[in-house]
């Protein structure tokens, strides 16, 4: 099947104010795209679009909280009444929580979900009439290797990925009748400001992981995906090989994973 390209692509992104949303946003430009970013942060967003030099007339910024109904229906009406339509939705926006389920509120567990869950998919379902009609139409969602082998003391995190994971597996197949790809990419440890904005964790807990990538990097393999028509990426040789020796010897991982990540 043909690459897609980006030439004059209208996209939403949400998560661009910082890390790989960041990245993916400046090479969406780059490739020719117009592209409406999103994010809580109004100047991060501003920056962005003046990292282009003028504010780039590529870039709609719309500030504002992806959990909110209000916010995702403003960011459709903006693509349609601004750029005449929808091709692609990136779901990139995401938080996380460190700590262990038994001692956190349910409010951690709902906050993780609002973001990472129902924001990306309450955004695409009001996105969908328009996919319908886009060109070279797809879903993309950031998701996690957390989202195919969970780790103690980021229950919410997880559980909240392996959601998104569910849910893009059975939008594939629903949507593959009309022509709109999903495409889900699951990236490891990420040098960005995710741990920074972390939900109704204590400062004090810090997450265990070996090595990170850079966003760039990682905001490369999204594009890079989403261009070559990719299903289901799990990226980084650790993220792999956690996921696989979890299928292979789930106890075995459980173990390892009680010595080295509590
Ligand atoms: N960093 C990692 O280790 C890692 C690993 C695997 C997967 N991921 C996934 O990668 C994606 C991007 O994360 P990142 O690493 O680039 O972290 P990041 O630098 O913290 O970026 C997260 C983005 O999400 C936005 N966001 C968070 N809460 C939001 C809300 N309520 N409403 C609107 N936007 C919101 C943030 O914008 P504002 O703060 O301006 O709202 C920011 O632009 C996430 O889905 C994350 O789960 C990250």
């Amino acid at each position: 099947m043909a690459k897609r390209s980006f030439a004059n692509k209208r996209v939403i992104l949400t998560g661009a104010s910082s890390g790989i949303g960041w990245y993916i946003a400046s090479m969406l430009v780059r490739a020719g795209a117009y592209v409406v970013i999103t994010g809580r942060r109004a100047e991060r967003l501003e920056d962005l679009r003046r990292s282009f030099g003028n504010p780039s007339k590529r870039l709609i910024a719309v500030p504002g909280d992806i959990s909110d109904p209000q916010h995702r229906r403003k960011l459709i009406d903006t693509a349609v009444q601004q750029l005449g339509g929808i091709d692609i939705v990136i779901n990139n926006a995401g938080v996380g929580a460190i700590g262990n389920f038994e001692s956190a509120s349910e409010e951690r567990l709902r906050g993780v979900f609002e973001v990472d869950f129902f924001g990306a998919t309450e955004l695409t379902r009001l996105a969908l009439p328009y996919l319908t009609k886009g060109d070279e139409p797809a879903v993309c969602v950031v998701s996690s290797v957390l989202g195919h082998r969970a780790v103690p003391a980021k229950s919410e995190y997880c559980a909240a990925k392996f959601a998104l994971r569910g849910w893009s597996e059975s939008l594939r197949v629903e949507l593959k009748p009309k022509g709109i790809d999903v495409v889900s990419i699951s990236p490891s440890t990420t040098d960005s400001e995710f741990f920074d904005s972390l939900v109704e964790t204590d400062p004090a807990q810090k997450s265990r992981s070996i090595g990170k990538q850079p966003a760039e990097r990682v905001a490369k393999s999204v594009v890079s995906a989403l261009r070559r028509r990719k299903r289901d990426m799990v990226l980084s040789a650790g993220g792999k090989a956690l996921v696989w020796l979890g299928r292979l010897a789930p106890n075995f991982t459980d173990r390892m994973l009680m010595q080295y990540a509590t």
